[in-house]
């Protein structure tokens, strides 16, 4: 059963259509890759569906509940959260301390907001840095703080936008790892990266976007086997699995 619908979304920003008529489903526990080529509405569509973005056109329903419109902490409490593609955490608080922000303002009935936290922390393999702050951290590691903060509000959908981007072998390794424990651990996940790799790895399913348009969607291999998808974006851009350009302010 459908846990998260988009229905005709679309938004312009001014004369540009960044997301034009998009309708998708996807089911709890399901595991979706978005991808597509810079500038294609990938971010915006994310921001539509957290409510950063109020969309143009078009409804989105969380687990059969309307949600269009809705404030991001009204959405975070109901259960949906995204990480950030660029990582900005409170740089004068601990580890600790930064994903107790998540669990006690983000959360829904998380009883020990610290304890949660530390769970959090412990889950993203943080947890021997906890009482540390997180100015020493490389960009792996703060991924993995940002992916921490976001599991302490205990979400059923994580959104994740670039959470590979700018990260090494090693490290982007360790984040798709950490994205197969969470959909293990039953959380329905939906994911932007241009990372093809890691994004292939994790995806049951693939949609693709371009020109805000969703061009195609199907199984990894379909995919990567889909010549207007090729055309679109993977002929020129996956092989060199390049990140992208910043996010847009407001991220
Ligand atoms: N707040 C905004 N105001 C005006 N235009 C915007 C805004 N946000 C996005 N856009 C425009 O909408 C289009 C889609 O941008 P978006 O950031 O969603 O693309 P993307 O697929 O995430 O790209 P990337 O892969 O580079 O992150 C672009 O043309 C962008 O310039
Ligand atoms: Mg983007």
């Amino acid at each position: 059963m459908a846990l998260l619908e988009g229905e005709n979304l679309t938004k312009s920003f001014g004369g540009v259509l960044a997301v034009d008529d998009v309708s998708f489903s996807i089911d709890r526990g399901e595991s979706v890759g978005l991808i597509g080529p810079n500038g294609a509405g990938k971010s915006t569509l994310f921001r539509l569906i957290t409510g950063v973005h109020e969309p143009t056109e078009g409804h989105i329903f969380l687990d059969g509940d309307e949600i269009t419109g809705k404030d991001s902490h009204d959405i975070c409490h109901r259960g949906l959260v995204k990480t950030h593609q660029i990582v900005r955490p409170f740089e004068h608080m601990t580890l600790l301390e930064n994903a107790t922000v998540g669990a006690e303002f983000g959360g829904r009935d998380v009883d020990d907001p610290r304890e949660k936290a530390y769970e959090s922390l412990e889950f993203v393999s943080l947890d021997h840095l906890a009482h540390t702050e997180p100015d020493e951290l490389s960009v792996g590691a703060l991924k993995r703080l940002e992916i921490a903060r976001v599991l302490a509000t205990d979400p059923d959908v994580m959104l994740f936008d670039e959470v590979a981007g700018g990260l090494d072998t090693d490290e982007t390794e360790a984040i798709v790892d950490l994205i197969g424990d969470i959909k293990e651990s039953g959380k329905t996940i939906f994911l932007i990266d241009h990372v093809m790799r890691a994004l292939m790895s994790v995806s049951e399913r693939v949609f693709v976007l371009d020109n805000g348009q969703l061009i195609a969607r199907g199984s990894p291999e379909e995919i990567q086997n889909n010549q207007r998808v090729i055309e679109a974006y993977l002929g020129t851009s996956a092989g060199r699995d390049h990140d992208a350009t910043g996010p847009v302010a407001g991220d």
